[in-house]
């Protein structure tokens, strides 16, 4: 019985990959999907972050809402007329599993789409989005409750990588306080993971707070916030160069 569902469910997984193989190869945007089934742990702020300084950058950029609180087109609908977010961003939560399909229609329109997951792992926007992603970012916050219940995203990532051969990982450290030994030692058993962690990390701040309240980037704060500038950028430049 666990042999014969194993077999369908990975059957209907390359079934899904090489439906879209022949869109993969002819698509000009780069995927980002943001996931990981912990809640709370940053993967709306680093979508909206990311995307919106590669829109900075000229960019063409989509965000994909795939979460069904919507926080990422409350984000950009919070943005003023005079200064709009620097990317589009559209709500397809209720699609689940046709998320590939529907992600197809926007390909060759954008440079890169950012998808945000909702805090789940084994249910379908999550593994959709990795089913066509080129990378995925895992936000993890650096303390131990979180690192546990961000644990099941790797085997997640695992399966979806099996079957998606372009799909490479990162953890991404975010909402760190470095000078707690608790942050330090959760940065330290994060290589046990199996999934590399990137060099660039986001810090506990307020300009990330600020920024979701007038639905822009850290960018818009202007000297106040040039950390989160500076790590966000460092951040986008790495996703960048992982993508070449
Ligand atoms: N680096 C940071 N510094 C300070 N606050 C942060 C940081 N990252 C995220 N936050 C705040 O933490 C809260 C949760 O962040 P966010 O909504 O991005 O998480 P999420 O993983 O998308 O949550 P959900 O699982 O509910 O979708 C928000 O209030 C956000 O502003
Ligand atoms: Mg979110």
């Amino acid at each position: 019985m666990n042999f014969l569902y194993c077999f369908y469910r990975y059957n209907y997984l390359f079934y899904l990959y090489y439906s879209y193989f022949s869109v993969r190869l002819a698509m000009a945007a780069k995927i980002i999907a943001v996931v990981n089934q912990k809640g709370g742990v940053g993967k709306t702020t680093i979508t909206m972050q990311v995307a919106g300084a590669l829109g900075k950058r000229s960019h063409k950029v989509l965000v994909i809402d795939s979460d069904p609180q919507a926080t990422a087109v409350r984000w950009a609908s919070s943005a003023s007329d005079e200064t709009p977010f620097p990317a589009s961003v559209i709500d397809l939560s209720a699609t689940g599993s046709k998320l590939p399909r529907e992600a197809r229609k926007f390909v060759d329109d954008y440079d890169y789409i950012v998808i945000d997951c909702p805090p789940a792992a084994e249910s379908a926007a999550p593994q959709s989005a990795l089913l066509i992603a080129d990378i995925g970012l895992i936000p993890v916050i650096p303390s131990p409750p979180d690192l546990w219940g961000s644990v099941g995203i790797r085997q997640v990532i695992e399966r979806m990588a099996a079957v998606n051969d372009l799909l490479q990982s990162r953890i991404v450290v975010n909402q760190c306080q470095p000078n707690t030994s608790l942050a330090r030692e959760a940065i330290e058993i994060l290589p046990e993971y199996g999934i590399p962690v990137a060099a660039s990390i986001l810090h506990q701040r307020t300009a990330y707070r600020q920024a979701a309240v007038f639905g822009g980037t850290v960018h818009d704060l202007g000297y106040k916030a040039a950390a989160a500038i500076k790590e966000v950028d460092a951040l986008v430049d790495e996703v960048i160069s992982c993508l070449r």
